[in-house]
């Protein structure tokens, strides 16, 4: 299916690893010119040599989303590049696992920083320019943890829940413009994963990285945890004229994980 996205402008926030990565592959490989950004220079640089040869142009920025005015450049330079911009995608980096009480309020608000105005500041810089395409669109990668408290996972199960409430008011406030949708991964084979099981076999959790993955997907009705792939292409559809009456929507990309 031709997702009718080639020429529009995207940017995704923290893409140049893992689901931010995977969801400016899909989109540049239909066709949209895609801005990707992160803070490490050598991980931004290897990100858009692996998007070498999508059908879109690909600007890859650095940039930190914790940082307003970064956000801003960030907003600024899609512009330039591609002209406007259609859609707006974000991610963000994950929080620290830690408990209630290991977790300081210095921890909270990083965390505040991190998730939520993160993507405060990139709605509030894109909407002027997403409200002159007549397609634009906002989607939010956060995390199954919205819906269901993850063992040891404080600040994602507390703090994201912002951004679903951002959503769901927005995708009212922001209609027919622009529609707004969150994407909620549940095991997702990134690097953020690849670490997390590399400490489980450290702390003798494991004894191997296959080992991590059965366990990741003992519980998952599709027997397996996600390819990044497979949340980039749901985002892809969101941000595409295919997905036109769907707008508020909070879509689990989990494998059948979670019951509700
Ligand atoms: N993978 C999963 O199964 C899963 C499940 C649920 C939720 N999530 C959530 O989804 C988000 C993405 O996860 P992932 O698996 O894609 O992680 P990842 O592979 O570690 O990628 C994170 C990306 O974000 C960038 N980044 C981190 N902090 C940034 C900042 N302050 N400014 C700009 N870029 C930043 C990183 O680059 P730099 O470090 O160079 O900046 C990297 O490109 C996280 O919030 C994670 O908790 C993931």
């Amino acid at each position: 299916m031709d997702l009718e996205l080639t020429g529009n402008a995207a940017l995704v926030t923290a893409s140049s690893s893992g689901l931010g990565l995977a969801s400016a592959r899909a989109l540049a490989e239909e066709g949209a010119n895609v801005t990707i950004c992160g803070r490490s220079a050598d991980r931004l640089e290897s990100a858009r040599a692996e998007l070498d040869g999508a059908a879109g142009e690909v600007l890859a920025v650095r940039a930190d989303v914790t940082d307003p005015d970064d956000v801003s450049r960030l907003v600024t330079e899609t512009v330039d590049a591609f002209g406007g911009l259609d859609h707006l995608v974000t991610s963000a980096g994950g929080p620290p696992s830690a408990t209630f009480i290991e977790t300081d309020d210095r921890d909270w608000y990083r965390a505040y920083d991190t998730l939520v105005m993160s993507v405060v500041w990139a709605i509030e810089e894109s909407r002027p320019h997403l409200l002159e395409s007549p397609s634009g669109t906002i989607t939010c990668i956060t995390s199954r943890t919205v819906r269901e408290a993850a063992d040891g996972l404080l600040l994602s199960n507390a703090v994201r829940r912002g951004v679903t409430g951002l959503i769901q008011t927005i995708s009212r406030e922001f209609a027919p413009e622009i529609r707004a949708n969150a994407v909620l991964p549940g095991t997702i084979e990134t690097p953020r994963i690849e670490e997390l099981v590399e400490a489980r076999i450290e702390s003798g959790v494991y004894d191997d990285y296959r080992d991590g993955l059965e366990d990741l997907a003992s519980e998952i009705p599709m027997e397996r945890i996600g390819e990044p792939r497979e949340l980039g292409e749901v985002v892809a559809f969101l941000s595409s004229p295919h997905s036109s009456y769907v707008n508020g929507a909070e879509l689990a990309i989990d494998g059948g994980l979670m019951r509700n």
